[in-house]
């Protein structure tokens, strides 16, 4: 099996966590530190879980890649994950890698718990029922197949439009959460969006749940849906349906980077619990 991230697990601090870890945790998996936004909220709801987050940063942003490439990327990194640190389960904090990789995944482990991403269009149709409702999202998301057919559920009940931000999740990874270039750029892409009056925002990339307020600001206060939530609900759903929660003890959140880099560590944990 092709091992793409040996070195990171064979520092001292590593090895401490896994052996702490190993058998009853959750692997939380995203391109960078999006996939913190969904993270948090799940720490919050299950505090006595364990936990540990992966992002690629070395690949990293996945959106602008090929969805074939982002499969394999994910497929190769979740194969070594999986071998070291026997997850209960595994969310995809990451829409780009749900539509990529999601149904290869759900056949490769199906004794694990799998859970993916989805813009959180549902609740926005439902609240803005015939309202033009902005899904920004990476050019992946966009163009794949789970992400038409999610439209296709709606088409008939609002006006969604799609809007392809390929660079908006490198503001998130700078830690540039709201500055001048970053308003100019979502002003530039919500423009068209806004001449008819905007309703909603979903925020179709786990990195924008950084963003929100930038966001909500350039979609001149229009609401904003954002899936972290969602996909929390079915983790907690999914872990009750097959017993495995931890009800006792004191938790913990372990964070790992393609790049082993210890800046993107701290930062990803910052976010976490700031
Ligand atoms: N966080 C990821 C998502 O939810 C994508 C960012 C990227 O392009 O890598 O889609």
């Amino acid at each position: 099996m092709i091992d793409p991230v040996p070195s990171l697990f064979n520092t001292p601090i590593i090895r401490k966590t896994m052996e702490k870890h190993t058998l009853n945790n959750i692997l939380f998996y995203d391109s960078g530190i999006g996939g913190v936004s969904v993270l948090r909220l799940a720490q919050r709801t299950l505090p006595k879980e364990n936990f540990i987050y992966y992002g690629d940063s070395k690949n990293a942003p996945y959106g602008e890649r090929s969805a074939d490439e982002v499969c394999r990327l994910v497929l190769e990194n979740v194969a070594g994950l999986v071998a070291r640190l026997c997850p209960k389960a595994i969310v995809i904090a990451c829409n780009t890698a749900t539509s990529a990789a999601i149904g290869e995944l759900r056949s490769r482990y199906p004794n694990l718990i799998v859970i993916g991403m989805e813009p959180a269009l549902k609740p926005a149709v439902k609240a803005y029922p015939g309202g033009n409702i902005a899904v920004l999202a990476t050019p992946i998301t966009i163009r794949e197949e789970k992400f038409r057919t999610l439209c296709g559920q709606y088409y008939n009940e609002a006006n969604i439009i799609p809007i392809e931000c390929a660079g908006l999740m490198d503001f998130a990874e700078r830690g540039e959460f709201n500055s001048p270039e970053l308003q100019t750029y979502l002003n530039i892409k919500l423009d068209g969006a806004l001449c008819g009056g905007l309703s909603a925002v979903v925020l179709g990339c786990t990195h924008y749940a950084f963003l929100a307020e930038a966001i909500s600001q350039a979609a001149r206060e229009a609401e904003i849906f954002d899936g972290g939530d969602g996909t929390v609900r079915e983790l907690v759903k999914r872990l009750t349906e097959k017993d495995l929660f931890v009800s006792e003890g004191t938790g913990s959140v372990a964070f790992l980077n393609s790049l082993n880099d210890e800046e993107k560590n701290e930062q990803a944990k910052k976010l976490c619990f700031e």
